[in-house]
């Protein structure tokens, strides 16, 4: 058993509440589609799309005031920010936008970036800062706005995604509850999930020739994508499960990357879990990238499914391609 100079603990959670729903009719009148093919292959019915007045900044900082509300804390108790996104709002990182909005002003502010798994790659990363004894009390918040970059005419991609914030605040305990985790990479798939930089070649002077240009929407192979998704994430939780000495009978919540209804039953079915087990917010919210884990477990708080003490087996998968889990005991 590794000793740490601090366990961590995640003691509260929070989201941003989007006001503007998108839903699968809405989606018919654009791409030919059907609420029935979206619904029975995605599970997912309407999504929320960020509105003209919020940005990844109000939305994040949104979901952090929440957690940090929820923790009993101040936000100048806040020691670091830890931002995942893909969708920032400044390439330099938004993370320090959010920590003036929430007004932490003591806090260290970065962004971090793992697509869909970066929900998981930056709880696993504040975990480190904690139990080195670095710091005590860290936000670690998953946003995305992806209907900046879907490609509305694709209806391949446009049906799955929707915008949201959410958060939780990871703080120093005397018992560590981050039981274990795993985290994954492969980037010989990469080709299968991306958001691209195409530029054009403009000479400058001389033989110098710069590359401008801008990024084009996403694009997936969303059948390669399901594969990799029913095969490694039940693999990477029993691994994390394993480096918490537990085994799947011990999981009370399993809260999945809201990506398909399909995958998350297809995962629970690997792991024999019951689907009562598996939180699920698809129809509401679609896939929200690296929001949708956090959100999950924000809803699920809050309305007192999933208290304290309850183990959580929660994994994210996506773009990279990276995956990982993270197992803990709540509250
Ligand atoms: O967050 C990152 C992680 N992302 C994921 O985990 C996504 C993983 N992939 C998926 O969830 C599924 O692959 C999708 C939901 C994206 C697609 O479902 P599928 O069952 O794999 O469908 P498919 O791509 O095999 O397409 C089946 C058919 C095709 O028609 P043909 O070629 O069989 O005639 C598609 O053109 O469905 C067609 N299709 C649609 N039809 C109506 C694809 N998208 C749509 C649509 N509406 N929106």
């Amino acid at each position: 058993m590794q000793q740490f100079d601090s366990g961590v603990s995640v003691t509260g959670s929070g989201s941003a509440k989007l006001e503007t729903t998108l839903s699968n009719d809405d989606l018919s009148k654009i791409v030919e589609t059907s609420d029935e093919w979206i619904a029975t292959r995605t599970g997912i019915r309407q999504r929320h799309i960020a509105g003209p007045q919020d940005s990844l900044r109000s939305l994040a900082a949104e979901a952090a005031k929440n957690a940090i509300a929820m923790a009993n804390l101040a936000p100048v108790d806040i020691d670091l920010i830890i931002l995942a996104t893909s969708t920032p709002d400044d390439l330099f990182g938004t993370a320090s936008q959010v920590q003036v909005e929430i007004g932490a002003f003591r806090a260290a502010a970065f962004d971090l970036t793992a697509a869909c798994s970066g929900f998981i790659f930056a709880l696993v990363t504040a975990a480190q800062y904690i139990r080195t004894g670095v710091y005590k009390n860290i936000v670690v918040i998953g946003a995305d706005l992806l209907s900046r970059w879907t490609d509305w005419g694709d209806r391949r991609t446009c049906v799955l995604f929707g915008d949201g914030a959410g958060a939780v605040v990871v703080q120093a305990d005397q018992r560590d509850r981050l039981l274990g985790f795993e985290l994954c990479s492969d980037g010989t798939l990469n080709h299968c999930l991306n958001l691209t930089y195409h530029s054009e070649s403009q000479p400058l002077t001389g033989d110098i020739t710069v590359h401008s240009g801008r990024f084009a929407p996403i694009t997936m192979n969303g059948r390669e994508v399901y594969r990799f998704a029913v095969s490694k994430v039940p693999e990477v939780i029993e691994k994390a499960l394993f480096h918490a000495g537990l085994s799947t009978s011990d999981i009370r919540w399993l809260l999945l990357h809201q990506a398909n209804q399909r995958i998350l039953e297809a995962v629970a079915q690997r792991l024999q879990v019951p689907l009562e087990r598996v939180i699920s917010n698809m129809a509401r919210h679609g896939n929200t990238s690296a929001a949708s884990i956090p959100i999950a477990l924000d809803e699920a708080v809050r309305d007192s499914r999933i208290q304290p003490g309850d183990i959580v087996a929660s994994s994210g998968f996506g773009a990279g391609l990276t995956w990982g889990a993270a197992i803990f005991e709540w509250g």
